[in-house]
């Protein structure tokens, strides 16, 4: 089987904690790098949790590269974190060994872009993808396809018009939807579909690992905000539903679409507007629309089994 080289970039984050344990564990990704963002929290608070996090999965050999600290307008305005003050839940963790790379998130990305065929898998505000093409014109060329947890075609999460990784960072959103790439997203309106209950909650506790353990109390106080919050401690895994398209490109029905970000506007800043006209059916934008929930759940469950 050949495997699909990855670059995640990511903002950890709890979901996309499940998310970074789900690619390390498949085998049908290569995952290269890890590159950091500011979104969840800080970017020195998102690259010490990748940093935990591939410590925690014994992979000693994914890059980890620290990003951008800032959106392309500037700091964030105040929002509710979801993730702990920490950005992963608030657990007790050793400082971890395995140190960040010497270059920068961009220039690691750069570096292997132009040495392999890979895909991008875009979990975070999208500012490092926009600096790369902004340092790199013509790069988006290179790379083979870039999925992206982003976006919402009805409601939002951050505001009610706006998802939070592309109303972290519009302008930067708004450079990567018109860049060459192939772009796969999932909005909200897929990622809520994508779940974890108690049950899975229970199941990677009773794995004895400490892979099933973390995740678990990772996800408790992630579950007690999305019942206060949705009305049930079913937990979207947002960024894992991103990573699943590399995984099984034939699992999410997806049609062809063009999106317009929102960069204006008082109370409509980062909305996406997705045109799902027929018309734009051969486009090489593509939105993921549904999912089967159950599959979803057993494909966790069986990778995240593969820790010892
Ligand atoms: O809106 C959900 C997205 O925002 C996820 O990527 C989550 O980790 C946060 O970054
Ligand atoms: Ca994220």
């Amino acid at each position: 089987m050949s495997r699909t080289k990855v670059i995640i970039d990511t903002d950890p984050g709890v979901d996309d904690a499940v998310a970074i344990l789900l690619a390390l564990a498949s085998d049908e990704l290569e995952v290269l790098a890890i590159t950091t963002v500011t979104g969840n929290v800080d970017v020195a608070l998102t690259t010490l949790n990748a940093r935990r996090l591939v410590q925690l999965a014994k992979r000693p050999d994914v890059i980890v590269a620290r990003g951008c600290a800032q959106a392309l307008a500037g700091p964030l305005g105040e929002f509710e974190g979801v993730h702990g003050s920490d950005g992963l839940g608030d657990l007790e963790w050793d400082e971890p060994t395995i140190d960040v790379d010497h270059d920068d998130a961009v220039e690691v990305m750069r570096r292997l872009i132009e040495s392999d065929p890979l895909s991008i898998v875009a979990i975070g505000p999208l500012t490092n993808l926009a600096v790369l093409l902004e340092r790199h014109p013509g790069i988006d060329r290179r790379v083979e396809k870039v999925v992206i947890m982003g976006g919402a075609s009805f409601e939002g999460n951050v505001t009610p018009a706006a998802e939070f990784n592309i109303w972290a960072d519009p302008e930067a959103a708004q450079k990567v939807f018109a860049a060459h790439w192939p772009i796969t997203f999932m909005p909200l309106d897929l990622t809520h579909q994508a779940t974890l209950g108690d049950a899975d909650l229970q199941f990677l506790r009773e794995l004895g690992s400490e892979v099933g353990r973390r995740t678990a109390d990772m996800l408790e106080p992630y579950a007690a905000f999305h019942d206060q919050w949705y009305g049930s401690r079913d937990v979207y895994m947002h960024d894992a539903a991103a990573v699943y398209e590399l995984i099984d490109p034939t699992a999410i029905v997806k049609q062809g679409v063009r999106v317009a970000v929102e960069t204006g506007g008082q109370h409509s800043r980062g909305a996406t507007h997705i045109d799902r006209r027929r018309g734009h059916a051969a486009s090489s934008t593509r939105v993921g629309l549904t999912l089967d929930n159950a599959r979803f759940r057993e494909l966790v469950r069986e990778r995240l089994s593969r820790f010892d």
